[in-house]
């Protein structure tokens, strides 16, 4: 759509829980970045229930159809019960099969510099919730059977971007996380093609794998040995909040899905609906997650200055949201890189 300013149109979904609290401070240090997007805002999750009696409404669906480009609040899915997960919907409706998330430490604690990026596979998998229980006795739900579907196409697919990616931003290795020792077939053929597409890159992008409960182990114990992770759909969810875990928490985490007809920018983390509403929600996982889009639409100098900005906010001028033992609210901490991203503009 022609815009007045000729910004970048891009669809808003503010989300459930701490969703609109953190979207709200991303916008706002967006407009003080000078950013190229332009807004266009709808809902989803337990907001879209509210909002137009459904978790995935028709009008968030066409914005996204039409910008082909998302940042996302996180939206509240019900366990057991309930409506499916509508970020799992998001994913398949526009092809998003790549899930990137980057990991790097900005506040060392635990662990210093770490810089791993681990590469999903996003619409395949035990994701696919092809799911139903088979009846005993007088038990209608006595069996729940999952199956897991993954293709030889995606999983070419999905290596093929993480090669790419390696290529691209200067990653010397790749390792493929699989649990071909058990699931031979669901994840060997993920191992398998992932491998073959390896060997194209032969010389320019080094290859291992690892078993994913030992790679979970072994990223405590020296997660410096990676580069890279490339993991099928469940295991890279597992690993992404790991990964987290190495740099300071779900506050610092953000996630890009990126795919054939659009591209949809979130973080990592949920809805966090034990701190929603108290004004403590830290929003630099959302703000890295703008960073990557910049990065996506080729404004790879916002990015930097944002991230910059971020760096600066939470190492020198020491402002920091609880979870990062600090005690700035969302507001406080938005309005300190606002202060700070205004300064290095002078
Ligand atoms: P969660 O990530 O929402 O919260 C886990 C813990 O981390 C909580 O203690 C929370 O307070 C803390 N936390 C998370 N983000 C934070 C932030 N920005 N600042 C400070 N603390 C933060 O995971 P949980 O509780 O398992 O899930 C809650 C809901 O979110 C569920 O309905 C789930 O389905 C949904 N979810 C949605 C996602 C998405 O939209 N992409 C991703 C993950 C979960
Ligand atoms: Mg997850």
């Amino acid at each position: 759509m022609a815009s007045a300013n000729n910004g970048i149109p891009a669809t808003l979904i503010p989300g459930d829980g701490i969703g609109p609290e953190v979207t709200k401070a991303t916008v706002e240090v967006l407009q003080a970045l000078g950013s190229p997007f332009e807004w266009e805002t709808h809902s989803a999750g337990m907001a879209g229930i509210e909002a137009a009696g459904d978790p995935l409404p028709a009008a968030t669906l066409d914005s996204i159809r039409r910008t082909r480009l998302a940042l996302k609040g996180p939206l509240t899915t019900p366990v057991g019960g309930g409506f499916r997960s509508v970020n799992v919907r998001l994913r398949e409706e526009f092809k998003l099969y790549a899930n990137l998330r980057p990991a790097k430490t900005i506040i060392p604690g635990r662990y210093e510099n770490i810089d791993i990026v681990l590469v999903r596979e996003n619409i395949e998998g035990l994701y696919v919730a092809h799911e139903h229980f088979i009846p005993v006795g007088a038990d209608p739900r006595a069996v729940a059977v999952s199956t897991g579907v993954n293709t030889r196409d995606g999983c070419r697919r999905i290596a093929r971007f993480a090669f790419e990616y390696a290529v691209k931003n200067g990653r010397k290795k790749i390792t493929i996380v699989h649990k071909a020792n058990v699931l031979k077939a669901l994840t060997g053929i993920f191992l398998e093609a992932a491998r073959e597409v390896a060997k194209e890159y032969e010389g320019r992008v080094e290859v291992d794998d690892r078993i994913v409960d030992a790679c979970a182990m072994q990223l405590v114990l020296n997660p410096w040995q990676f580069d890279m992770l490339l993991c099928t759909n469940l295991f890279g969810d597992i690993l992404s909040d790991e990964l987290a875990g190495l740099v300071g928490g779900l506050g610092l985490a953000p996630g890009a899905n990126i795919g054939e007809h659009g591209a949809i920018f979130e973080a990592v983390h949920g809805s966090a609906p034990d701190i929603a509403g108290k004004g403590v929600a830290n929003p630099v996982s959302l703000l890295l997650a703008a960073g990557l889009m910049l990065d996506h639409v080729g404004k790879p100098e916002l990015a930097v200055r944002l991230r910059t900005a971020i760096q600066a906010t939470l190492l020198e001028d020491n402002v920091r949201t609880r979870d990062l033992g600090g005690s700035a609210s969302t507001v406080e901490f938005t309005a300190a890189l606002i202060k700070r991203l205004n300064a290095s503009a002078a």
